[in-house]
């Protein structure tokens, strides 16, 4: 699930056609913005997609369009790559423990949509990205992986967030991979990673 740039999805795509990704099936992509960049690279890597706008629907109705389609699909997982609409409680617990999210930031540090631009006006000499579960809170759930990245001095908001991203892209599919071949364990909050 997407709302913008698509930068991760594609990260997932290209890793997947380099054969990285062998136990992930990408079989579908909901975006809930018409003009999100993310539908064009579903069109070239063959992926199908519904635009599904939060616009003219309730909250119900938005997310019953896209449990539906999962439904249909036989969907297991829900990555949100980027995906800026906050989800209901009921909607989270249809999918406990199977939807991930990459966030902007080291976790629990800086939550919210201005992560990168939060971190350096509160001077972090790091940041980093996060991949973690989605539980009912915003930004929050067991964190599975995360990197780090120095700021350095006169670092911009955009130069963080560049820097960022080259992260993001290489753990989010990686995350997914693991996820995939049911070698992340969760109990409670606890996140075991096994290495075979
Ligand atoms: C990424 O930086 C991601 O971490 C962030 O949005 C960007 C999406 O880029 N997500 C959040 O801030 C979620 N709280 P993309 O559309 O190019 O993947």
């Amino acid at each position: 699930m997407a709302s913008g740039r698509g930068s991760n999805f594609q990260a997932i795509l290209k890793e997947k056609q380099k054969g990285n990704l062998p136990d992930v099936e990408i079989s579908h992509l909901i975006v809930n913005k018409r003009k999100a960049q993310a539908i064009k690279i579903a069109g070239k890597y063959n992926i199908p997609y519904n635009i599904i706008e939060s616009k003219g629907n309730t909250r119900t109705e938005f997310e019953k369009k896209i449990l539906d389609i999962f439904k249909e699909k036989n969907i297991e997982i829900i990555v949100l790559a980027g995906f800026m609409r906050i989800l209901t409680s009921n909607f989270i617990n249809i999918y406990k423990n199977r939807i991930i999210n990459i966030h902007p930031s080291l976790l629990p540090a800086f939550p919210g949509a201005h992560a990168q631009r939060d971190a350096i006006e509160f001077g972090a000499t790091k940041s980093g990205c996060t991949v973690h579960f989605v539980d009912e809170d915003v930004d929050s759930g067991p964190i599975i992986m995360q990197a780090s990245v120095n700021l350095e001095k006169g670092e911009t908001e955009n130069s963080l967030s560049a820097k960022i991203l080259v992260k993001e892209h290489q753990i989010f599919p990686k995350v997914l991979q693991l996820l995939c071949s049911n070698k992340i364990e969760i109990n409670d909050q606890n996140i075991k990673i096994s290495s075979d």
